[in-house]
């Protein structure tokens, strides 16, 4: 494991950001992020200093920055609360009357909620879970889909000083005991379903499950929204509306430190347990304000989508906490993007006009196997900008998006980050930076990102190695919660004193970064280091490809085979010319070395339920052998049976 990451994307269009789209823009050329790249790094303090200026804080940040491997504090001495930057700061502003949220049930009921009106229901639902016992410091789990009450649950949290640890709505009632027990949350604000493709999920059963081994609970509280039939245990559990019936719509917003925990989020690590990712209150209040009003060049007059599920970070950074403090106008839709058909996303832009649009590589190919007719269908002439998150995008799935969705002419930004960065890390900021499908261009203010060989040495120009950020940034993971030992060994042992991404990447010599995904999802092939995630890019160019994963099994001869599993576009037909195809395909595209050893056709891949390509099951498949390990945050179980009898 001494060689480096070998690189073999050979990608070379460039998009410079459109000079309309540029005039307008918060940062409207190369040389103007420059300028202030530059003053980010030569003066973090006086630069986040200011970034911080612009919120509102109880008592001034004292010191800007202190950095003591790997722990780090920002804005120390400072008293703020996120809540009152999303919500009083805009209704003291006169703004109370502007639309918060425009939120669109799966069944197709709209509601709009004003910034005056979610300030009165956050008080409302602070003030009851104060009355239910829950003071600055307690945990409390929300267990919701995506409907305003889970906002409003996230928003009341931060108003009075409560962690909140919000559990993805796919995960079943083990995986939210672990995090409960994990977190020792002392309430469970849960629904007695959420609606998805049409079903109830039953959200309240998976709690009332969890609960018979979650000592630290005290209470519930139920939000009714399905209506599908529950039993509650009177003195523990409480209906949603009982509790805010008495509650106070006025309650004011409680001043917090600046490091006063703000919320734990458990990321679906490939093995072992779950690890709680804490987040603190100023640094990432500030990282998720100024990332999302220069990355997504927010202006008043935006209607801003994302299509995450506020269980993972891009849902509380991108759709709640960034857009909220900016003032934004944030579209929230419930429900699965294919009911009553797989056109609802485009339909819903069309009516809405929605201006911004946020996804994922994973759907977006989806929708290309889905097929253009349906984007196609709708007016999507009020776009103006789109974003990618999640894992890298494949070139062609990008060209994709910028033409069938953006219709050529807005600018995408693939913004690379992680749960544990809080806030976007690396993108193209729109109006200033070109884009070249595939990169994550260049990084945001304060963070300086290096690509790191074994050794720790500098990787040369477009060498793959390490990807690592070696100054502090405010939105950072402060810890694993209860597990200092864990946080310091995962990201701050392998190159000490250097925050470790876990990411493979390369620069080019234009300076861009090109992740290449994980190290773990890297195969040695005859002494050749690659990264999986580009042979699938060149996989996924093919015409005939709607989705690829590759992994390594291994050989005696070369260290290690590759296996690529296969799903084909919707007509396509899986047979042996199409496989020689395929690896004639990567042959030329790569080398002869990169061509894979056995290619197999899948209906479907196994997937996290963020949408990730669970790569470690597919290897242990492709070696022969039973899956091991953790498979609970796998989405659909039923597809590892697929593949377990399919062969080549
Ligand atoms: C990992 C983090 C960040 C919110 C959603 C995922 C991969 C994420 C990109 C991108 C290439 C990306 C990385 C990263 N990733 N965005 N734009 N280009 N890779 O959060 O579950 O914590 O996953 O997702 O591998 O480390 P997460």
């Amino acid at each position: 494991m001494t060689s480096s990451i070998v690189s073999v994307s050979k990608e070379t269009r460039v998009f410079p950001p459109p000079g309309e789209f540029a005039a307008a823009a918060r940062v409207g050329s190369l040389e103007a992020y420059t300028a202030m790249y530059r003053r980010s790094i030569d003066d973090p303090a006086g630069f986040w200093g200011e970034q911080a200026a612009e919120l509102f804080w109880f008592d001034a940040p004292k010191t800007i920055r202190q950095w003591d491997p790997p722990k780090a504090r920002w804005f120390e001495g400072g008293t703020t609360n996120l809540a009152y930057n999303c919500l009083d700061r805009h209704v003291a502003a006169g703004a109370g009357d502007r639309t918060a949220l425009i939120w669109e049930g799966e069944p197709g009921e709209v509601r709009r909620v004003s910034y005056a009106e979610l300030l009165r229901e956050t008080c409302r639902c602070a003030d009851a879970l104060r009355k239910l016992g829950i003071a600055a410091g307690d945990r409390v789990v929300i267990y919701m889909g995506m409907v305003p009450e889970a906002v409003i649950a996230m928003l009341a949290c931060a108003r009075i000083g409560a962690v909140h640890s919000v559990i993805f709505g796919g995960f079943a009632s083990d995986a939210v005991r672990d995090r409960v027990n994990d977190a020792g949350a002392k309430l469970i604000i849960t629904q007695d379903g959420a609606w998805r493709r049409g079903k109830i999920v039953p959200l309240w059963d998976n709690v009332e499950h969890a609960l018979r081994s979650c000592p630290s609970v005290e209470h519930t509280v139920v939000l009714r929204r399905t209506g599908n039939p529950i039993t509650l245990s009177p003195g523990r559990d409480v209906e949603w509306t009982d509790a805010l019936a008495t509650a106070s719509s006025q309650l004011e917003a409680v001043p917090l430190p600046a490091e006063h925990p703000l919320f734990i989020l458990y990321t679906s690590g490939t093995t072992g347990k779950p690890k709680g990712v804490m987040h603190t209150t100023g640094g990432y209040m500030v990282g998720a304000h100024v990332t999302t009003k220069y990355v997504f060049d927010l202006h008043d007059d935006d209607i801003y989508w994302c299509t995450a599920d506020i269980g993972w970070v891009t849902g509380h950074s991108y759709i709640v906490y960034g857009p909220l403090c900016n003032r934004a106008t944030v579209l929230m839709y419930e429900g699965a993007p294919n009911h009553p058909d797989v056109d609802r996303l485009w339909e819903m832009i069309a009516r809405h006009r929605v201006t911004i649009f946020y996804t994922a590589p994973t759907a977006i190919r989806a929708f290309i196997r889905w097929g253009d007719e349906h984007p196609r269908k709708h007016d999507l002439s009020s776009l103006r900008l789109l974003g990618s998150v999640g894992e890298p995008i494949n070139p062609e799935a990008w060209m994709w998006y910028r033409d069938v969705i953006g219709g050529g002419r807005c600018p995408i930004v693939d913004t690379w980050w992680q749960t544990e960065t809080g806030a976007i890390m690396m993108a193209p900021l729109p109006g200033a930076i070109a884009a070249k499908p595939g990169s994550c261009t260049l990084p945001f203010f304060g963070i300086v990102p290096k690509i790191l060989r074994q050794d720790g040495t500098e990787a040369a120009p477009n060498e793959g190695g390490f990807l690592v950020i070696e100054q502090p940034w405010p939105s950072m993971l402060r810890t694993v919660w209860g597990d200092d030992e864990r946080f310091r060994e995962t990201y701050f042992s392998r190159f000490p004193g250097k925050y470790f991404t876990g990411d493979g990447a390369r620069r080019d010599p234009d300076g861009y970064f090109w992740v290449m995904g994980r190290v773990d999802d890297v195969v040695n092939v005859a002494g050749h280091r690659l990264g999986t995630a580009e042979i699938e890019s060149v996989l996924v160019a093919h015409p005939d490809v709607a989705e690829a994963a590759v992994v390594g099994r291994p050989d005696e001869l070369k260290g290690q085979a590759l296996v690529a599993f296969v799903t084909l576009k919707a007509g396509r037909a899986p047979t042996d010319a199409v496989r020689e195809a395929l690896a004639e395909h990567v042959s030329a595209e790569i080398g002869k070395f990169a061509r894979p050893d056995s290619i197999r056709f899948a209906d479907a891949l196994p997937k996290t339920r963020s949408g990730k390509i669970m790569r470690r099951l597919l290897g242990e498949l492709a070696t022969g052998q039973a899956p091991r390990g953790d498979v609970t945050t796998l989405e659909d179980i039923s597809v590892l049976a697929a593949l377990r009898g399919d062969d080549e």
